[in-house]
């Protein structure tokens, strides 16, 4: 476990593209694998959570040339191989696989993957996924390691208890094999790229208020598929150039799918002015620019709707509030206790360390807004999220922080401590 330590600096100045998107590049991959022929994905994510996904498919029985542009050619909607599949760190893979192989005609397939990927719940997709007639089984009927048996499904009408966007997407992969049109209603809209990827890929998917339905398809068609930047990587640096004094950051190709930019409105609610720039749409989502400087910020009150279009960056508003004058609470968000660590406890133990006033609740935390960080030692624990917190905390701080377990910032963004050095330098 690598550990690091980042002073207080200068201003972060500089343009940057961070890395390709990891929601996309996981379905990408997967959606490809399930598809006919050859499809190319321009700007694959490499990192180690998007490379389990792509020795996962190869697992299935797809193709993947690794190249500029990564080429997969699929196993086909109803051809996965029978395989012992290692997700790794990566939740996305392990929630949204078992819909394609609940699925198929036979067949058997076990998920498995690291400590923390053993402490996330599948229960949350076992349960719809056995009222469509598949035969699955967890250790203590809710965690990995997960066997799938192949069998024939039938649709259903599913309302999911809690807005996960890997639920939903897992349904619709499923929906693609059952008999019937799956309809699945959402208590509250979360990210929409498994839809927009699906229908691009020629499915019959159909969208409305609160729900979205999918019909069983014969054949998906990827064809091209093309990875924006990574908001939730991209917002390290907004935030970081908000508490950084002096720091004026240009940010491109960032995807800017509606369903994941919820921090902006966050953040303007706290005082910042942070420039926009839409340059267009390819492959079904759209990408810009942002522009971010420093300024002051004040507490303000997140919960309910915004919560899951800002989910990946709740622990960022935290970081923020830190520096905010006056008091920012957080609720609603219990699923931040069930990511790669409990959110609400890491995170509160990272910025109790340097020195904030953080109270956490079932559901979220309050955090007293006091002008800024003194500083101090976190511990990753294995979360990427929470080790680039605590670098982007150090460059605020007042006194530096030492990042105990940085490196598992790879799993989503490999090069993050380069870019941040390149923007430190400015
Ligand atoms: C993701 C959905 C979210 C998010 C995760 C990625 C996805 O999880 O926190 O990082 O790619 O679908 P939930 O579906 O559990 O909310």
């Amino acid at each position: 476990m690598a550990a690091r330590r980042l002073e207080p600096g200068g201003p972060l100045r500089g343009t940057l593209r961070p890395p390709p998107d990891k929601s996309v590049s996981h379905r990408a991959a997967m959606i490809a694998a399930m598809g006919e022929g050859e499809t190319t994905i321009e700007g694959y994510l490499d990192a180690a959570d998007t490379r389990s996904t792509l020795a996962g498919v190869e697992a299935l029985g797809a193709t993947v040339t690794r190249g500029e542009a990564l080429r997969i050619r699929g196993a086909g909607l109803r051809g996965a191989v029978p395989a012992a599949v290692d997700v790794g760190n990566a939740g996305t893979l392990l929630r949204l696989l078992p819909g394609w192989l609940a699925g198929q005609e036979t067949g058997e397939w076990t998920l498995d993957g690291d400590d923390s990927i053993r402490r996330r719940p599948v229960d949350r997709i076992a349960a719809p996924l056995r009222l469509m007639g598949a035969r699955i089984e967890a250790r203590e009927g809710r965690l990995p390691p997960l066997r799938v048996e192949g069998a024939p499904l039938r649709s259903i009408e599913y309302e999911l208890p809690v807005a996960s966007a890997q639920v939903k997407s897992c349904l619709l992969f499923a929906g693609l094999l059952a008999e019937g049109e799956t309809r699945i209603a959402e208590p509250l809209p979360t990210r929409d790229h498994s839809e927009r990827m699906l229908a691009a890929a020629g499915a019959e998917v159909e969208r409305g208020e609160g729900f979205v339905a999918v019909r069983p398809a014969s054949r998906l068609e990827p064809g091209e598929i093309v990875v924006p930047a990574d908001f939730s990587s991209a917002a390290f640096f907004v935030v970081a150039a908000l508490l950084v004094p002096g720091s004026d950051v240009g940010l491109a190709g960032v995807g800017l799918n509606p369903t994941r930019t919820g921090l902006l409105p966050i953040l303007e609610r706290m005082g910042a002015r942070i420039e926009v720039e839409q340059e267009g749409e390819r492959g079904g989502e759209p990408s810009g620019r942002l522009r971010v400087r420093a300024c002051e910020l004040r507490g303000a009150e997140v919960g309910g709707e915004e919560i899951p279009l800002a989910i990946d960056e709740l622990p960022l508003v935290a970081l923020a509030a830190c520096f905010a004058e006056g008091e920012t609470t957080i609720r609603d968000a219990a699923e931040l206790r069930r990511k790669e660590s409990d959110r609400i406890e890491t995170v509160s133990a990272a910025l109790r360390a340097l020195g904030a006033e953080v109270e956490t609740r079932e559901d979220g935390m309050r955090i007293a807004g006091a002008g800024g960080l003194r500083g101090g030692a976190v511990d990753s624990h294995g979360d990427h999220r929470i080790a680039m917190l605590g670098a982007v905390a150090g460059l605020a701080s007042r006194e530096g922080v030492e990042v105990a377990g940085i490196d598992a910032a790879a799993v989503s963004y490999p090069g993050f401590e380069a870019d941040l050095a390149s923007l430190s330098r400015g």
